[in-house]
């Protein structure tokens, strides 16, 4: 057995596999011959649902926006490449071996499009590495909780990933192209990473008691913060004030709300963890008929507050790896850099001659 064949290949998992993707880039191709026609205003380009390219006058909010925004996308990736990293040498065959150092892989990937993304809008990579080595900005609270068992791969793929790709699926149409064409890409990567993850828990939950067990902790441990990566609520108690997203939602940069998100995910989720023989850790969860979606219980939103803060399992660990990690490849940069200068210089000899 290789590859999808545990489930209908066929059967979408995950929200790159219903076919918004490909609408995405046959939107964008449209979108940009119809902006061959003549330049436009920063309002005329977001009434016409054209993307926003470097060269467009654009206002100061929406360019900071987007920098915090990708940035802040770009410090998961790259963050988001520990808990998993940490099992390469410790996946159970070598074929999930290749497998998880692949994914693990295109994490740095993901991480490398968002920066050259953000340095788009006039800012420099190395300065957003400093404000995440400097805790002055953020990356997703999910990668603060500890990877346990093999298990948790498996549930990070099926659960994180999945949570990811359905944010994610909606910034293939975001207003900014080199964002929203970053993305495009990610997605795709992604839904193999959910299928990974699934196909992970899949073995382990048809296999011994043991196996099984550990397939149904990773998943109570897991769903919890996976529901949280949506953000908090959008009303009542829970929500935050003064956010950006009816802003975000008016420059196009956002397109539904965290609510409807959260529902897209656990209205997509729940019938494969039946599939998986695996139950999710919520008494309130039932299908409503009259609404056609998915209940569930109360999220405790202190524990992303908590989280956030720095009070995760592994706040302090992943940012002095990342640190750590940084310093160690110094030589690297310098090295980087000293061919590129002599690349120039070579190039500019060659113009002269
Ligand atoms: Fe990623
Ligand atoms: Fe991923």
């Amino acid at each position: 057995m290789y590859g999808n064949d545990f489930i209908d290949p066929d059967e979408p998992l995950n929200a790159a596999e219903f076919g918004d993707v490909d609408d995405a880039v046959a939107a964008a191709a449209t979108t940009a011959a119809q902006r061959a026609e003549g330049g436009s205003s920063f309002e005329a380009l977001l009434a016409a649902d054209q993307r926003i390219e470097p060269r467009d006058e654009m206002p100061e909010a929406y360019r900071k926006t987007l920098i915090r925004q990708i940035a802040q996308h770009a410090h998961s990736e790259i963050i988001g490449m520990q808990p998993e990293g940490n099992w390469i040498s410790r996946a159970p065959s070598l074929r999930r071996k290749a497998i998880l150092m692949a994914k693990v892989q295109d994490e740095a990937g993901h991480g490398l499009y968002l920066y050259a993304a953000a340095e788009t809008l006039g800012v420099d990579r190395a300065e957003l590495l400093d404000l995440l080595h400097s805790g002055k900005q953020k990356y997703s609270s999910i990668f603060n909780y500890p990877t346990l068992t093999w298990a948790d791969n498996g549930a990070i793929g099926w659960l994180v990933d999945g949570a990811a790709i359905m944010n994610q699926v909606p910034l293939c149409r975001c207003s900014y192209g080199p964002y929203a064409r970053a993305m495009i890409r990610v997605c795709k990567e992604e839904s193999f990473h959910q299928r990974q993850g699934f196909e992970i828990l899949w073995t382990l939950s048809r296999g011994t008691a043991a196996q099984k067990d550990m397939a149904q902790d990773a998943a109570n441990r897991w769903w919890w913060p996976a529901l949280m990566m949506f953000g908090p609520p959008d009303t009542g108690d829970a929500a935050t004030t003064g956010g950006h997203t009816a802003q975000s939602m008016a420059w196009g940069i956002k397109r539904f709300s965290n609510d409807d998100l959260r529902q897209k995910f656990v209205d997509m989720t729940v019938p494969q963890a039946a599939k998986l023989g695996l139950t999710l850790p919520d008494p309130d969860l039932r299908f409503n008929e009259e609404t056609g979606h998915w209940d569930f219980g109360a999220i405790d939103w202190s524990e992303l507050w908590r989280v956030l803060k720095g009070d995760g399992a592994c706040n302090a660990e992943r940012i002095e790896r990342r640190v750590g990690a940084h310093h160690e490849g110094a030589w690297v940069r310098e090295a980087a850099n000293a061919y590129a200068a002599r690349h120039d210089l070579g190039q500019q000899q060659e113009y002269v001659a």
